[in-house]
């Protein structure tokens, strides 16, 4: 199992943590923008992420794409949002607004906790927020959440321990897989010496 993290991230919260998987797994990782030139097919699984605004992971529906001319890929999603952790109701609808039924059962989906980016937001992401924030707040008040305040400043939440079930499910995969060829060659071998003695 070969894999590659693939991210697309406007503020930078889901680069550094496509970094992180990166680092982890010892594989390469590259912005949506450039895989688009990377010859896919020499890896078989693809760790996406991508931020999610106003409900929608960023270039999930373009990666699904890329992928879809592809055959026999593995997919992987991973999403970041300011969404408190505690919120699991609204972290399940992210998954459920982004992955088709069928997607929901094959595609194993994570969600990474980061924070927001005023410096790095663009205009239009500031105004959105800004019309978003009484919204929220109502919903961080109904989900009982410490501070139900929407903060005006950039802060980061974000940490490496939370990629760690990504990493380990990743690394479990691999292994898996790895142990399936050994047994299918030798499978292969002995068949071949069989074949030959008769
Ligand atoms: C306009 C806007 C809308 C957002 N909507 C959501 C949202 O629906 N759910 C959420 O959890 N976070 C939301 N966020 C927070 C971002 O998901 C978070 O900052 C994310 O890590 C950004 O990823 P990026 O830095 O890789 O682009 C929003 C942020 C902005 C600026």
């Amino acid at each position: 199992m070969k894999p590659i993290v693939i991210y697309k991230s406007k503020t930078g919260f889901t680069e550094k943590y496509g970094q992180w998987i990166a680092e982890e797994l010892r594989c390469k990782s590259l912005p949506l923008k450039k895989a688009k030139q990377e010859n896919l097919q020499d890896y078989n699984l693809i760790i996406y992420g991508g931020g999610i605004y106003a409900g929608i992971i960023v270039g999930l529906k373009e990666m699904k794409k890329l992928l879809s001319a592809l055959p026999n890929k593995n997919l992987v999603v991973y999403c970041t949002g300011a969404t408190p952790l505690e919120m699991t109701e609204k972290i399940a609808e992210v998954k459920k607004v982004n992955l088709k039924d069928y997607e929901r059962s094959n595609i194993p989906f994570y969600y990474f906790l980061s924070g927001l980016n005023y410096e790095r937001m663009g205009f239009f992401s500031r105004i959105i927020m800004k019309l978003m924030s009484s919204q929220l707040e109502k919903e961080l008040n109904q989900s009982g959440t410490e501070n139900s305040k929407v903060p005006e400043k950039s802060f980061d939440l974000s940490d490496r321990k939370y990629i760690e079930p990504l990493v380990r499910y990743v690394k479990w995969l691999t292994h898996h897989s790895h142990i399936s060829y050994i047994i299918y060659t030798s499978i292969i071998i002995h068949v071949t010496r069989i074949y030959e003695i008769c």
